[in-house]
């Protein structure tokens, strides 16, 4: 297993890994497959090209099997937040999100950052449990936050790590 930055000539195999994430696990992310699937190049290639971010991927044998955003914000310009952590089902529980959160917090560091936040959705157990496990503090709930396909709400937790 590997985990290196994802560069700009990798965006069709970030996007074809974060649309099977999405398929795979709809309820754990606020984007939808229907959204993203829609999304042209310049859209993917927009984002990998970011200074204020970076992407990161899991690679098993050639292949994109898990991935990992982060991001500085204006909302709170001191501490990035980590989001679209996933994980292909069948290459779970071998320790690469914890990598993948490992090489996100160490880009937060090397830009100055002391501390990183994480929304997670309050019904994704797993995510949540993880996110515990890997330090996190819960800091805030925004109860019914967000809409689903379904019509009903549900919450979301932002979660905050100190780096230093
Ligand atoms: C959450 C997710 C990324 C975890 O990926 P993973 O590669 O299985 O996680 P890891 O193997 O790195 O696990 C690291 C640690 O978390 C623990 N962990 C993983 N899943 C867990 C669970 N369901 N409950 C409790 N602990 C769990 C592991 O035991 C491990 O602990 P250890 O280091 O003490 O052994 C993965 O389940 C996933 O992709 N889920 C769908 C998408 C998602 O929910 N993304 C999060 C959006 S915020």
């Amino acid at each position: 297993m590997e985990i290196r930055e994802a560069i700009v000539k990798d965006w069709e195999k970030v996007r074809d890994l974060y649309l099977t994430l999405l398929r795979e696990d709809p309820q754990a992310f606020v984007d939808t497959y229907e959204e993203m699937s829609v999304k042209d190049g310049d859209y993917w290639i927009n984002r990998l090209e970011k200074k204020d971010g970076k992407t990161f991927i899991a690679i098993d044998d050639n292949n994109f099997v898990g991935m990992g955003r982060i991001n500085f914000y204006d909302k709170f310009p001191e501490i990035p937040v980590m989001h679209k952590l996933g994980v292909l089902s069948e290459y779970r529980g071998k320790g690469m999100a914890k990598e993948l959160v490992k090489a996100r917090e160490e880009w937060a560091k090397s830009r100055g950052a002391e501390k990183v936040r994480l929304y997670v959705i309050a019904d994704n157990v797993t995510a949540v449990k993880f996110a515990e496990k890997n330090g996190y503090k819960l800091l805030e709930k925004f109860e019914n936050d967000i809409k689903r396909d379904n019509g009903k709400y549900t919450d979301t937790l932002l979660m905050e790590k100190d780096l230093i």
